[in-house]
């Protein structure tokens, strides 16, 4: 695999899956190199910070992940001569884990109570005890070179839409950092004035929903990895989100078992939380286009199937 396979990725019809003529379309992120979206997100935030000159070859590149962005950043790196340095709460899977080491990056792994908000914490601490042109924290949480990588993403949906002639009525995909879901939101909004985007976070730590309901936001641990930081990112652009929905994660993974078994696509249990937005919107709707995305690849996750994590099982 080589850097020049991140991206086109496939872009597809899924038939017979939504009622009332609605046609579904996805963005098969699961089919880049490392087997997920996050391959684009740090391509992009490494190539920009060399031509700004802020990293070079040699340099230690440091980020918390719950292993998707590990795994992307570590082969990445590797790649291009740096040393990875993976911060990662405790408890994540198994294949993750290995995926990274088999980049030939670090991990060091942070308490459970404290999830990804602990994680980026020893890694600001980390980057602080190094000099400066040794390490760098690369916080996908909060550059925007995560969300402009979704750009290049969102125009190769706008080209296939456009040969296929199809215009669409909703984009509807989930929110971690936000990155994915508003750099491919703002391309299509751009393209499509009357398109509508309905943004979906796990219940158990969705700030966003809470504070377009006017609620107290509380994170409370979830089995839905990649969703449900704990934090709202500088990439989650309020304006680019016209309705917020939130999954529960158990449901999530039933979702992705049933559509693996059904159509055989590989995909991970946030693209099930994807699937069920996509369903309940198209029971209420007719004959309407609607986009979506398939974040992360099945095999990711076979040692947590039940969807279990014991670490972060839930307390109530
Ligand atoms: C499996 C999975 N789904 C969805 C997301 C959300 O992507 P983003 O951070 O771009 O919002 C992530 C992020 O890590 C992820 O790993």
């Amino acid at each position: 695999m080589k850097l020049a396979d991140v991206g086109n990725t496939p872009f597809v019809e899924v038939y017979g899956l939504l009622p009332n003529g609605n046609r579904l379309f996805s963005k098969c992120e699961y089919m880049n190199p490392t087997g997920s979206h996050k391959d684009r997100t740090y391509l992009n935030i490494i190539e920009n910070m060399e031509k700004q000159g802020v990293i070079r070859k040699g340099m230690t590149l440091i980020d918390c992940s719950t292993g998707n962005g590990g795994a992307a950043l570590a082969w990445i790196g590797r790649e291009k001569g740096y040393k990875i340095i993976v911060f990662m709460p405790e408890g994540m899977t198994d294949e993750r884990k290995q995926q990274i080491l088999s980049f030939g990056a670090d991990i060091i792994e942070t308490p459970k109570e404290t999830f990804l908000m602990g994680a980026a914490i020893a890694a600001d601490e980390y980057r602080k005890k190094h000099p400066v042109g040794e390490v760098c924290f690369l916080d996908q949480s909060s550059t925007l070179l995560n969300k402009s990588a979704w750009h290049a993403c969102g125009q190769e949906i706008v080209s296939a839409l456009h040969r296929q002639r199809v215009v669409p009525d909703l984009f509807i995909c989930s929110i971690g950092t936000g990155g994915t879901f508003c750099g491919i939101a703002d391309i299509l909004r751009r393209e499509y004035k009357n398109i509508k985007t309905i943004g979906i976070e796990v219940d158990r730590s969705a700030p966003l929903y809470a504070s377009r309901r006017g609620e107290v936001f509380e994170h409370k641990s979830h089995n839905l990895m990649g969703l449900g930081a704990g934090v709202l990112s500088v990439n989650t652009i309020p304006e680019l989100i016209d309705e917020v929905r939130v999954v529960d994660g158990h449901a999530a993974w039933d979702r992705m078992k049933k559509f693996i078994a059904e159509y055989n696509f590989g995909i991970g249990p946030t693209c099930g939380a994807n699937l069920m937005v996509c369903e309940d919107v198209a029971r209420l709707e007719s004959g309407k286009n609607i986009v979506t995305l398939f974040f992360d690849s099945a095999w990711k996750y076979e040692s947590r199937w039940e969807g279990v994590y014991p670490d972060y099982a839930e307390a109530e």
